[in-house]
């Protein structure tokens, strides 16, 4: 049995999750409210927890919220390494629209910007490696440094064309066993048919628990 098969249930958020404070240590909030939604952000890192990978690829930092969680929960080793990547805000590059990132922080990117170096500059045990630019176009650059990676959180744009674009930049440094993420997609999203169509070495999960998510763990 994968570890997503055995684990499913051991990564569900308990009863009670779903509202109050964010989830771990980071006590100053994150400018947009999808880092608030605790039961996705509860389920990313019970996995990383369990699963412990050594090699983590996040797609979309923003303002590095997320980034850090991640980071501290890496804390199982010291070859932890956590590559993220960000447009870093250049929307007409991203080429899906601005309303496709919504930023509720009224002094808008700056103060994205000031949080993210603020949270990519704590202190921990895992290396933390920012790459700034268009997923289309450094994508393939740093799985390439990479050589591959064991699990994926993929949460930049989640319109299905566009995950499929990036998924094939970065599909094939996967490894039998590498878990992938894809954030803040329903069982209405597109991308799943897609998906479970497409690739048949991959087991899946569906939840639509919060903002949802689909998972993937590569069994061949
Ligand atoms: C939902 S936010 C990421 C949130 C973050 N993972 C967290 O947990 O706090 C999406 C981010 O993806 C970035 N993004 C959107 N399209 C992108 C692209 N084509 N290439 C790289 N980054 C992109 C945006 O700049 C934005 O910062």
């Amino acid at each position: 049995m994968s570890f997503l098969e055995t684990n499913w249930d051991n990564i569900q958020p308990p009863y009670g999750v779903y509202v109050g404070a964010p989830v771990g240590g980071i006590r100053e909030p994150s400018v947009a409210s999808w880092t608030h939604d605790n039961a996705g952000m509860y389920m990313l890192l019970k996995c990383i927890e369990l699963f412990k990978p050594i090699k983590v690829l996040e797609i979309g930092t923003f303002d590095g919220f997320g980034t850090i969680k991640i980071a501290l929960t890496m804390d199982y080793s010291d070859d932890c390494v956590l590559y993220t990547i960000d447009s870093g805000g250049n929307y007409d590059l991203v080429g899906v629209g601005k309303e496709a990132v919504k930023i509720d922080d009224p002094d808008g990117w700056e103060r994205v910007v000031e949080r993210r170096n603020k949270h990519l500059a704590v202190n921990c045990r895992c290396a933390v490696k920012y790459f700034e630019g268009v997923s289309r176009e450094i994508l393939g650059v740093v799985v390439h440094k990479m050589e591959h990676w064991d699990f994926c959180f993929q949460d930049s744009v989640h319109i299905p064309e566009f995950i499929i674009e990036e998924w094939l930049l970065y599909k094939n440094s996967s490894r039998v066993g590498s878990i992938v993420c894809f954030d803040d997609i329903k069982s209405t999203n597109g991308f799943i048919d897609y998906f479970e169509t497409n690739e048949k070495n991959w087991v899946t999960r569906q939840s639509d628990i919060g903002h949802g998510s689909f998972w993937a763990e590569r069994v061949k």
